[in-house]
């Protein structure tokens, strides 16, 4: 059997090199709350993000709840049913009602043309994702929320790195998270950041993540406990230095993934728009009249011992806990992606051999 391909494999830093960072972490003792690794870590993602306003947390679902939480909100939030279950279980957790509006055909992004249809007196949020690190039309996005007074959030989990016309999807709604869990294009073993455009906002946010303390003795919030740990914010500070060349790797099997596959009848692929530095998180097949449907090419790869994922599947509306009182929302062309979307292998550490190989068991 040839060797096992996996659909993501965490970036690694050179051992060494993790090690003589935690040096200091492991000296002092202080592994939490904020430490000197934290500190340094958030400095290199302000920069890197274009942002100041920066939190981080110990997982991106967390973080993503908090971002909601901070903004006390009441009502309807319209969102993507096309997406990880924790875009929703997030509004749904802080006691929001989620409208799911159907996504764009050419990206698998909320659609922003179906969403005015949807606002109502109760409407006070969007909730949308950048799909695969493809952006929103986070303009007409922006355009909609400003007539209606609406809040934007990003759910940003898969575009870290992304940019739009040279601007990081950190500065786009008024606030995004990205996951940096370590299955993540940019990963602190478990892990979120949260960007806020507006600096009140943000320092009312950043008082929530320790419980609600703002001083030793003062707890004025019902906040939680939402802290990533100094170890995790070694390997942010690790894992940042090879960003770029990490990035550059994917780039290269993504460059041949789009070589191979493009053309052949029944098999589609996501163009990437000539504004978008896109991050190749993901590859995203769409097997739409190819002789075999994506469950039979998935099964057939995994007779060779190469394992891609049914992502995003289900759509959210029709998991089980939602089904009975969201499972009727019209979202035809979600639900089409949840039936012919599958994400190959993907990881920077991928050869050009490993893609032939995929490819070559796809064709056959
Ligand atoms: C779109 C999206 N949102 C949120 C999350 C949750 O992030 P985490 O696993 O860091 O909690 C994920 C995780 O895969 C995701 O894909």
């Amino acid at each position: 059997m040839k060797k096992r391909i996996n659909v993501t494999q965490s970036s690694m830093p050179p051992y060494e090199e993790f090690i003589e960072e935690l040096q200091p972490v492991w000296t002092s003792r202080w592994l939490s709350n904020r430490g000197e690794a934290s500190i340094k870590f958030e400095d290199m993602l302000k920069e890197y993000l274009g942002t100041d306003n920066l939190y981080l947390f110990a997982n991106g679902h967390v973080a993503l709840e908090v971002a909601l939480n901070a903004l006390y909100l009441e009502g309807e939030v319209i969102t993507t049913p096309y997406t990880h279950c924790s875009t929703t279980h997030s509004i749904v957790r802080n006691g929001l009602t989620p409208v799911f509006c159907d996504v764009k055909e050419d990206n698998y992004t909320i659609n922003p043309e179906l969403i005015e249809n949807l606002i109502t007196e109760k409407t006070v949020a969007i909730v949308a994702t950048h799909v695969y690190g493809f952006l929103c039309d986070v303009e007409a996005i922006e355009k909609i929320a400003k007539k209606h007074n609406l809040v934007v959030i990003y759910d940003a989990a898969h575009a870290f790195g992304v940019k739009k016309d040279g601007v990081s999807a950190a500065n786009f709604g008024d606030a995004a998270m990205f996951s940096t869990h370590a299955t993540k294009v940019f990963h602190t073993i478990e892990g979120g950041i949260v960007t806020y455009r507006d600096k009140e906002r943000f320092k009312a946010m950043s008082k929530l993540v320790n419980f609600g303390f703002t001083s030793q003795e003062d707890i004025d919030y019902v906040g939680t406990n939402a802290r990533m740990n100094e170890f995790e914010a070694v390997m942010g500070i690790c894992n940042l230095r090879h960003f770029d060349e990490e990035l550059a790797k994917r780039k290269k099997a993504g460059e041949r993934y789009f070589e191979r596959l493009s053309g052949i009848k029944g098999i589609k692929t996501i163009e990437i728009p000539s504004d978008l530095e896109w991050n190749y998180a993901y590859f995203p097949v769409i097997f739409d009249g190819y002789k075999e449907n994506r469950d039979e090419v998935k099964a057939k790869l995994e007779s060779e011992n190469i394992f891609a994922r049914k992502y995003f599947y289900p759509i959210v509306n029709k998991a089980a806990c939602y089904e009975k009182e969201y499972g009727a929302a019209e979202v035809p062309v979600a639900a089409h992606a949840a039936e012919c979307v599958l994400t190959l292998p993907m990881y920077a550490d991928m050869t050009v051999e490993d893609v032939d190989r995929i490819c070559d068991s796809i064709l056959r």
